[in-house]
C-alpha cells in the first residue's frame, strides 16, 4: 500500500462511543454509558504513544475503534490518510495488515488447540500471505527455541506464551503494533523481560506503537509520548518525561502518587 509520507499514521477526531447497559425492565430502556467523550489524538510514524488512566477510563473501548475492531458513535479515525469508520470489514484488509494487537492474557488470545506453529502462522493464513520460513525466523526474534513451534500454549509460562502472541502479531510485517496491557497478567519477575523485548522489537523493526497501561512507570518505560485518560476523556498529553516530571492535570498528578511498580525492576 502506497503510504502517505506526510499525513500521521493514526489520526483520530472527537470519538465518542456510547454503550447501551441491557435494559432492567420492559418500559424503561437500558441506562447509556458514555464511555468515551470527544476524544482526538494523533499518532506519527514511528511514534510510541501511550495511554494510561485508571480501570473504566476507556482506554479499551478506544484501542477497539483504533483498531477497527468496534465503531464509534460519532468521530473519525484515518489510518495512513484512509478514513476507517464505517468502512465494511471486507474494506479494512490494509488495516488488518499494517495492524496487529497483543492482548493483556496470552492464556485467552491463544488457541489452546493450536500448535505454536499454526498460532504464529494464522494471521499470514488468513491474510492469504506466504509463511515460508517465517515462523522460526519469529520465533528466534521473540527468544524462544526452533522446538517451540510444535508446542501447545499451556506447555509454556506466561511470558513465553506473551512471546507467542508478539510474534504472531508481528507475522503479516505491520506498522503498527498496539498493545492492551501486555504485561498486567504476568507475574512481576517476568514483566521487565516482556517490556523489553517489545522495546527492542519496535526499535529494530521501526513500528509505530499504541501502548496502554495504567502504570505511567510502565508507559514510561517503552513511549516517548503519552495520554492520560480519566472518564472517558483525555485530560492530558505531551512528551512522557514532561508529564511524569511536572504533571500539570490533578489526575495525572493522583495517578503518580499511585505507587510506580515498575521502578527497580527494569
Ligand atoms: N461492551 C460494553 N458494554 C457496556 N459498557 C461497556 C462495554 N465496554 C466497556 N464499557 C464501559 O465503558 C467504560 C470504559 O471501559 P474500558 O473497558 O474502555 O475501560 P479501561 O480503561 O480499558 O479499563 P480497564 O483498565 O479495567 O481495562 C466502563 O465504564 C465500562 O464499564
Ligand atoms: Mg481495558
Amino acid at each position: 500500500m502506497p503510504s502517505h509520507a506526510g499525513t500521521p499514521l493514526i489520526e483520530a477526531r472527537g470519538l465518542t462511543r456510547v454503550y447501551h447497559r441491557p435494559r432492567s425492565s420492559l418500559t424503561k430502556p437500558g441506562a447509556a454509558v458514555e464511555a468515551l467523550r470527544e476524544v482526538s489524538l494523533t499518532v506519527g510514524r514511528g511514534e510510541r504513544y501511550g495511554i494510561v488512566g485508571e480501570s473504566g477510563s476507556g482506554k479499551s473501548t478506544l484501542l477497539r475503534l483504533l483498531c477497527g475492531l468496534d465503531r464509534p458513535t460519532s468521530g473519525s479515525i484515518r489510518f495512513d490518510g484512509r478514513e476507517i469508520t464505517g468502512l465494511p470489514e471486507r474494506r479494512l484488509r490494509f488495516l488488518r495488515e499494517n495492524l496487529q494487537i497483543v492482548f493483556q492474557d496470552p492464556m485467552s488470545s491463544l488457541d489452546p488447540r493450536m500448535r505454536v506453529r499454526d498460532l504464529v502462522a494464522e494471521p499470514l493464513v488468513a491474510l492469504g500471505l506466504p509463511v515460508g520460513g517465517r515462523v522460526a525466523e519469529l520465533l528466534e526474534a521473540v527468544g524462544l527455541p526452533a522446538e517451540a513451534a510444535e508446542r501447545y500454549p499451556h506447555q509454556f509460562s506466561g511470558g513465553q506464551r506473551q512471546r507467542i502472541a508478539i510474534a504472531r502479531a508481528l507475522a503479516p510485517r505491520p506498522k503498527v503494533l498496539v498493545a492492551d496491557e501486555p504485561v498486567s497478567a504476568l507475574d512481576v519477575s517476568v514483566r521487565g523481560q516482556i517490556l523489553n523485548l517489545l522495546a527492542d522489537l519496535v526499535d529494530e523493526l521501526g513500528l509505530t506503537l499504541v501502548f496502554v497501561s495504567h502504570d505511567l512507570s510502565v508507559v514510561r518505560h517503552v513511549c516517548e509520548t503519552v495520554a492520560v485518560m480519566s472518564a472517558g476523556e483525555i485530560v492530558e498529553t505531551g512528551p512522557v518525561d514532561d508529564v511524569w516530571a511536572a504533571p500539570a492535570h490533578p489526575y495525572t498528578r493522583a495517578l503518580l502518587a499511585a505507587v510506580p511498580t515498575l521502578e527497580g525492576l527494569l
